[in-house]
């Protein structure tokens, strides 16, 4: 890989063009938006880079291909034209993950056993042998899309994908994932230069997020990448990621802005604690139980208000979906501080109604399968009304009523 070759970076709908912001500052070039992707050219050095740095992305694939494939033969037949000894050798592991859209299978195991199928045939008629496969730790992870009869093959540079950072060791009850939770904070201009608090914060994911950014970590500074295992290209991968990633480890700062959460369950403060203590952000982030309609005093005159409230039932006209608006009423009341910019990531269409305020900026999203909406509310000053409120400014509780749950240090145990 030493010209630029294509590559695609997945990432969660509705988030391409902040991924492909990202991939921008990272180097990349020939950047263009796709459906749940980003297209673009990169040298490795700009891959390892893009593996490494990028908050945003799920997968970095590298295409091998795209085909017509009719029936179980058709599959078997394109995988098998792919030259796949040029890919793997007989000691090297592979994994085949497939993915189904329209398609006249049924079972995403089976594309994945008839492209295993075609790869094993064209390494034994090629090379005399077969390589093993090992769906666990893969050295070569190939991803097979198939989209109606349109099969497309491509490895997946980074094995585990991205936002599997390592620090979820507790999650909780509707948890985002990492890397939307990133997309989330550069959708709100977060850069780590403000104080942030997110005042239902469940395990913490806004905050852990936020709390790298703002120290300048490097998202994938403690993981391996299964590019470093690739027969050809493996050893130069892991020479030039040894050298990015002291570059990041020096490249890290001290976080001089407050990032505080608050929850008003204790599981899931317990589980935010576990969770930012296994990112190593015990110093940085402070977490306390708090009602998030009778906000505490908050830590700065200014700052970043950022959360993902409850969805409730988001599809009933019931009684549930009642008392959610008028807990969302409440939100609108008591989040919007002097001085604060509040940003809220919500899965009811309900909420935006009733949190009786005009939001500056608005866009859809998607957790998964569930859409999203990310409001975004411009701060205020204190001694005059928002322009866009329908509803006066409230000014924060004093002074604090609540007792921060005590930072854990890396090493200690758990009790
Ligand atoms: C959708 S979850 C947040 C998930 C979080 N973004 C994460 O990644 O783990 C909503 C959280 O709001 C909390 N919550 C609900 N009502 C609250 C309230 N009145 N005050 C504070 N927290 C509240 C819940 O306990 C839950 O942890």
């Amino acid at each position: 890989m030493a010209e630029r070759i294509a590559l695609f970076a997945t990432t969660a709908r509705g988030t391409e063009d902040l991924l492909a912001d990202e991939l921008k500052e990272l180097g990349a070039r020939r950047i263009r938006q796709d459906r749940g992707g980003v297209r673009f050219m990169a040298s490795l050095d700009e891959a390892l880079m893009v593996c490494l740095w990028s908050r945003i992305a799920m997968r970095i694939l590298y295409p091998l291909g795209t085909f017509e494939a009719h029936g179980a033969e058709g599959l078997y037949e394109a995988a098998a034209s792919v030259p796949w000894e040029e890919h793997l050798t007989p000691t090297t592991t592979f994994a085949v993950d497939a993915t189904l859209k329209d398609s006249e299978h049924s079972h995403s195991g089976f594309v994945a056993l008839k492209v295993k199928d075609a790869i094993v045939d064209r390494m034994r008629t090629k090379v005399g042998t077969r390589p093993d496969v090992n769906t666990k730790n893969p050295d070569v992870s190939v991803v097979a899309h198939l989209s109606r009869e349109t099969l497309s093959l491509s490895l997946d540079l980074c094995g585990d994908a991205l936002n599997r950072r390592g620090y979820r060791v507790r999650p909780t009850v509707a948890p985002l994932k990492e890397t939307l939770a990133a997309a989330v904070l550069r959708a709100a201009h977060y850069t780590g230069e403000e104080a942030l608090v997110d005042p239902m914060c469940g395990s913490g994911t806004l905050l852990i997020e936020g709390g790298m950014m703002a120290r300048r970590r490097a998202p994938g500074l403690n993981r391996d990448f299964a590019v470093e295992r690739w027969p050809v290209i493996g050893p130069r991968a892991k020479e030039l990621l040894v050298d990015l990633r002291a570059d990041a480890r020096r490249n890290e700062r001290k976080v001089e802005v407050p990032i505080w959460g608050f929850d008003k369950d204790p599981e899931a403060l317990e589980a935010a604690q576990r969770n930012v203590q296994a990112a190593r952000l015990s110093e940085e982030i402070i977490l306390a139980e708090a009602d998030a309609t009778d906000l505490p005093h908050l830590p700065a005159a200014s700052g970043l208000l950022l959360t993902n409230p409850p969805y409730g039932d988001r599809l009933t006209g019931s009684g549930g979906q009642k008392g959610m608006k008028s807990f969302y009423y409440k939100l609108g009341e008591s989040l919007r501080v002097p001085g604060w910019r509040v940003w809220v990531l919500s899965g009811n269409p309900a909420f935006e109604s009733a949190f009786h305020t005009r939001p500056s900026a608005r866009r859809e999203m998607w957790n998964g399968p569930i859409e999203c909406t990310l409001l975004g509310y411009r701060a205020a000053g204190s001694s005059h009304l928002d322009e866009n409120s329908e509803a006066p400014l409230r000014a924060p509780k004093q002074p604090a009523n609540v007792a921060p749950v005590r930072p854990q240090h890396e090493g200690e145990e758990d009790s």
